[in-house]
């Protein structure tokens, strides 16, 4: 028998903690692991909301049943149809068969796709209201946050918004599920890098659904995954991380990414990082693209206005892993950055045209002179990046005056 958690009177936390799967999305490194969150509402109606991946599946019933004592499952909402939130709804379904599955036109599709699921599928608008009794639930379509069926629904007695995917976190819940139960700075990186990685491309439509909940009083975030966020303070700095995020608003701060196979390349981007600092950057962040994960460097592209990209020449192109985070940052539609670049070759130089053409595809201001190296590093290459260094510290100093 696995016992729910109370998080406040009348609500439950049924989610689990993911510790085993190494990659999100088979792509994404979990070295925190990460939560899959679900919740009870238990009032003359009863509602759940989203519920967890398959293979946690048996924990989830066993507090779910426990959570119920008894009483029967009157509705499941469906904020988020991607299969680590509802991949037991299925099987829910089965256990619970008199069940109303609440979602809107795009929910219904996937679940008829994905589940088989046509009957007891009850379809809400945006703006729809549902009585449970004392709490009363609206329903605030959010598409693209990040497919197109998201939703978030908001509680109006309580104040509690279930906000989907939006404010979540890698990382599981250790102890503490409320921000007020553990020390909540541990997981702002983590949400950063969540956002980047799985909602980046999104900015836009991210500010939509902020807008739709700036009239909201909120006491409670419930999201899919991470802390549910409860005081003041820690609910004010997570919208606003969402809220800077989503303007692809950067902090002071540069990050070097840069290729390298036997070190020349990378001492063009130690060149580069000394003088930031020696300008007066303390944010400057070095990435060897071939030992960390995207998912770290495009966390702190979205943190840092700066970027910075070098690469050698590899068979008449980028190296490869330089091409892939380009790509990357490609398909976020990053925007606002500051963005300066340097390659190296030995017989014919490709990489840093290729870095030109990704500049001039951004729309990226590009600061300083692009630094070409052959070979090996020399006064005058040495002097180059420098250069380089030197005009990227003057460019973010310049922001600081305004
Ligand atoms: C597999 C491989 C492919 C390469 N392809 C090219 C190339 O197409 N054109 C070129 O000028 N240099 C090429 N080079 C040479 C490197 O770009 C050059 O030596 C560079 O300075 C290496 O930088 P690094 O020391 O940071 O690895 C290649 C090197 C390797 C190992
Ligand atoms: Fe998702
Ligand atoms: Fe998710």
């Amino acid at each position: 028998m696995l016992k729910p958690i109370q998080i406040k009177e009348n609500l439950y936390y049924v989610g689990v903690n993911d510790r085993s799967k190494e990659l999100f999305e088979n792509l994404w490194p979990l070295p925190k692991g990460v939560s899959y969150n679900s919740y009870l509402i238990v009032d003359e109606k009863t509602a759940l909301f989203d519920t967890v991946d398959i293979c946690y599946s048996d924990r989830f019933f066993q507090k779910l049943e426990t959570a119920l004592d008894g009483r029967q499952l009157d509705y499941v909402v469906i904020n988020h149809m991607e299969p680590d939130h509802s991949g037991s709804l299925g099987l829910l379904k089965a256990k619970y068969p008199n069940v109303q599955v609440v979602g809107n036109k795009r929910t219904a599709d996937m679940i008829q796709g994905f589940h088989g699921i046509t009957d007891n599928v009850m379809l809400v608008s945006d703006g729809d209201q549902l009585p449970l009794g004392k709490h009363n639930l609206v329903f605030y379509l959010t598409p693209m946050v990040h497919w197109p069926e998201t939703m978030m629904t908001y509680e109006t007695t309580d104040k509690i918004i279930f906000s989907g995917d939006a404010f979540g976190t890698f990382g599981t819940l250790d102890g503490g599920i409320t921000d007020a139960q553990l020390h909540p700075e541990r997981y702002y990186d983590e949400m950063i890098r969540y956002y980047s990685n799985i909602v980046g491309k999104f900015g836009s439509p991210v500010q939509k659904a902020l807008e739709k909940l700036n009239n909201l009083d909120i006491n409670y975030i419930c999201s899919t995954h991470g802390p549910v966020w409860t005081l003041p303070q820690q609910i004010e700095k997570v919208v606003n991380i969402y809220d800077k995020l989503s303007r692809y608003e950067g902090n002071e701060g540069v990050v070097i990414a840069y290729g390298t196979m036997y070190g020349n390349t990378e001492q063009m981007a130690e060149t580069i990082a000394h003088e930031l600092a020696v300008q007066g950057i303390k944010e400057v962040i070095v990435h060897n693209v071939s030992k960390r994960s995207d998912s770290y460097i495009l966390r702190d592209i979205f943190k840092y206005r700066g970027l910075i990209v070098g690469s050698p020449t590899y068979n008449n192109k980028l190296y490869p892993n330089i091409e892939y985070l380009l790509s990357k940052i490609e398909s976020r539609e990053m925007k606002n950055r500051y963005f300066g670049y340097f390659g190296s070759f030995t017989w014919a130089g490709a990489a840093v045209k290729r870095l030109a053409q990704f500049a001039e595809d951004t729309k990226f201001e590009v600061v300083g002179t692009p630094v070409e190296m052959k070979q090996s590093m020399q006064l005058d290459n040495y002097t180059a990046c420098v250069e380089l260094g030197k005009a990227m510290a003057a460019r973010l100093i310049l922001d600081r005056k305004q």
